[in-house]
């Protein structure tokens, strides 16, 4: 994984320690739509919503100068099916290397133009959605074809040396036998892969957590061969400590001490502030103070360890520690 420029990489540490102290999000995820290409199963999004009200690119400085930032994840829905993306992205950055961009998305309607121009336009990071490292992936996300078609343009565009391309595969227990081929894959077509974790919040479904000792066990096992597979390119993108946490989370399928509304949350496609994409609650941006003071302070929700709460539950030491190991270029000591 490509390890962020210095001056870039001390900005980042510079505005993450002013919003941890100022009790300010580090992380935002912009929802930039509900619609989406795919019917995948784990979901509650799926195909066409209604799009009046989305914010428009104009909007969404008002959001970065109030929220400040340091890490953006654009997500939805599928943000692809904006064709205003390039815009809202363009309209997110600071001008300074800041912030943090990532595309969260199913790439059904990726080309390499739009890679190229996104890339142009700030994003730091693609993160691309992979549950299975054949055609189950079509059966998984409703979408005839879709594997193919990453098949042919994820190793075109990470022949290209931008080393920016992250495979997303979120374990359930449909695939978690899958986790080692899911890394073949990505090594194949020379992209870097992040594990996350299957939550019922979203849709309700249990069946698709580890619900037998031999899911764990081998959920466990795959975790384990992963283990022995890191190496100084950084291409297993989850920290140590993230895939035991990870382990920890499908084992009692539950996962607390969640900062939700504090250390990330997320903008909906209208424009209102959620504390994540499965809490319900709307506050208006103005509002962002109540939200901490009415949700997260009393939040005992625990149904989930999705990446951005993997990212920032640590204490802000081991945060930082593994950041700067990882993705900043700065000496960890
Ligand atoms: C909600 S999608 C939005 C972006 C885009 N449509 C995509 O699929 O990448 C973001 C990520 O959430 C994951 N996801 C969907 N349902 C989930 C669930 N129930 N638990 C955990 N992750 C889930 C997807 O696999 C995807 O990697
Ligand atoms: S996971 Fe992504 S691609 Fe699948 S239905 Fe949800 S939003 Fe769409
Ligand atoms: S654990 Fe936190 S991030 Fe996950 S669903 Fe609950 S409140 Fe949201």
């Amino acid at each position: 994984m490509r390890k962020v420029p210095l001056t870039e990489s001390l900005r980042i540490i510079g505005r993450g320690t002013r919003n941890w102290v100022a009790g300010r999000p580090i992380v935002v995820s912009f929802e930039v739509t509900d619609a989406c290409t795919c019917f995948c199963k784990h979901c509650d999004h799926g195909g066409a919503r209604d799009e009046s009200r989305n914010l428009k690119p104009a909007d969404y400085p008002r959001y970065m100068e109030a929220l400040r930032p340091c890490v953006v994840q654009v997500s939805g829905g599928e943000p692809l099916m904006r064709p205003d993306l390039t815009e809202i992205v363009r309209n997110i950055q600071c001008g300074n290397g800041l912030p943090y961009t990532i595309l969260v998305s199913n790439w059904s309607l990726m080309t390499a133009e739009r890679y190229l121009e996104l890339r142009a336009a700030g994003v730091d990071q693609f993160s691309v959605s992979l549950d299975f490292p054949d055609a189950r992936h079509d059966e998984f996300r409703g979408h005839p074809g879709l594997f193919s078609h990453l098949q042919d343009l994820v190793p075109r565009l990470t022949a290209l040396g931008h080393d920016d391309i992250v495979l997303n595969s979120c374990i359930t227990s449909e695939n978690v036998g899958e986790i080692n081929a899911l890394a073949d894959q990505a090594r194949a077509w020379g992209a870097n892969l992040c594990y996350s974790a299957y939550s019922a919040r979203r849709t309700g479904c249990r069946d698709y957590l580890l619900n037998s000792t031999d899911q764990l066990a081998t959920l466990n096992r795959e975790f384990d061969r992963v283990e022995k597979r890191r190496d100084d390119t950084n291409w297993i993108v989850n920290a140590p400590s993230t895939l035991e946490a990870t382990r920890q989370y499908f084992e009692l399928s539950a996962a607390p001490g969640c900062k939700a509304g504090l250390r990330f949350l997320v903008v909906t496609a209208d424009g209102a502030l959620q504390p994540c994409s499965m809490q319900f609650g709307k506050y208006k941006l103005e509002d962002r103070t109540r939200m901490v003071e009415e949700f997260t302070a009393h939040n005992t929700c625990d149904e989930c360890y999705v990446s951005i709460r993997s990212y920032l539950d640590k204490s802000f030491p081991k945060l930082l520690r593994e950041n700067v190991q990882e993705f900043l270029s700065v000496k960890a000591r």
